[in-house]
């Protein structure tokens, strides 16, 4: 999979919506399942697996060089950081793909998963991407 070739702030932006995107497409998972849908939860699981490891390759090669670039690798060390969470990210999404039979009723895997995201958008959305937006635009201005 290749990054998307987008301008800095263009891709932060479309990272930004796919955030909400993918909260919203977890409900509709956990909803079907409610449901008893199972083909149509695996479905969107599929498409949703799709969109965060594309997202996540515009993250670890774009925002990531970019942020190297401009802060060199002590400067980059929050990013890093938060980064890692990625592999988890991964884990999570595989153990729902492979016990989605069982999350019928079992909500917990639902709600781990939610937590990690919303924690792990929290701190790109508000400190990593405004300080590499920032910086980007300073550069570009000055
Ligand atoms: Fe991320
Ligand atoms: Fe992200």
């Amino acid at each position: 999979m290749k990054p998307r070739q987008l301008d800095l702030p263009q891709l932060i932006t479309i990272l930004i919506d796919e955030h909400a995107i993918s909260m919203a497409k977890l409900s509709r998972i956990h909803n079907h399942l409610l449901s008893s849908d199972l083909h149509r939860a695996s479905e969107i699981l599929d498409e949703l697996k799709k969109n965060i490891s594309q997202h996540i390759v515009d993250e670890e090669a774009t925002i990531l060089r970019k942020a190297l670039d401009m802060f060199g690798k002590e400067g980059s060390k929050d990013l890093i950081e938060v980064f890692k969470e990625h592999r988890r990210i991964f884990d999570l999404f595989d153990r729902l793909s492979r016990t989605l039979e069982e999350c019928y009723q079992d909500a917990d895997l639902f709600k781990e998963i939610r937590r990690v995201l919303s924690d792990h958008y929290r701190k790109e959305e508000d400190e990593l991407f405004p300080k590499v937006l920032r910086r980007y635009i300073d550069k570009r201005t000055r």
